[in-house]
């Protein structure tokens, strides 16, 4: 069973999808620390509520020292909207993944988060987006696809509406995601990642 690091800046409902797959044996892991860099993050209060250890922590020393006290093995960075450094990547090379709310490489980057990114979808009138899985490199959104699933942008979406369906399928991805990081059928090659059935 491997040890699990959730790191919010926000309400928490991708952290309360590994919380449930952890709980019910889908996901071969256990959440050792949830830490929000938003002392006001409701996240924080979901981990509370599972008896989660859970840490508001703004500075990335102090970060990297609870990540190595609790021997954690993934890092998943679940609306955390804050881009990591080159040096927690090196600390942590190839245990880190990140879920984005489009498909990368469209709409990511610098400024592309939380709702900018469905913004700027309708703005542009894509017909499709959806969300991304990816491992964390030393740039922002660049890192390996692991996952991605689409979502069809409706005529009469709205922010909200468009939102709510590509959460939906965030909670989805990102869960899978997790569990084949821990069941170890994740294989990186390069830039490519393979799924071990
Ligand atoms: C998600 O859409 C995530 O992709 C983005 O911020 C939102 C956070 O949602 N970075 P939650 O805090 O997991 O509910």
């Amino acid at each position: 069973m491997l040890n699990i690091a959730v790191l919010i800046s926000g309400s928490g409902t991708n952290l309360q999808t590994i919380i449930d797959g952890c709980k019910n044996n889908e996901i071969n892991g256990k959440i050792k620390i949830v830490i929000s860099n938003n002392k006001e993050a409701y996240g924080l209060t979901r981990a509370k509520n599972n008896n989660i250890k859970a840490v508001y922590e703004k500075d990335e020393t102090k970060i990297i020292e609870l990540l190595k006290k609790e021997n954690i093995d993934l890092i998943v960075l679940a609306g955390y909207l804050k881009i990591v450094t080159k040096n927690f990547v090196n600390e942590f090379k190839n245990k880190i993944i990140n879920i984005h709310p489009s498909l990368i490489p469209s709409f990511c980057g610098k400024g592309y988060y939380g709702e900018i990114v469905h913004q700027k979808v309708l703005e542009y009138g894509v017909k499709i987006t959806g969300a991304t899985v990816h491992f964390v490199d030393e740039g922002a959104d660049t890192g390996p696809v692991i996952i991605q699933k689409s979502v069809i942008v409706k005529d009469n979406d709205t922010l909200e509406t468009l939102k709510k369906r590509v959460l939906h399928v965030e909670h989805e991805i990102l869960k899978e995601a997790v569990k084949l990081f821990c069941d170890k059928k994740l294989k990186l090659k390069g830039r490519r990642v393979f799924i071990n059935e």
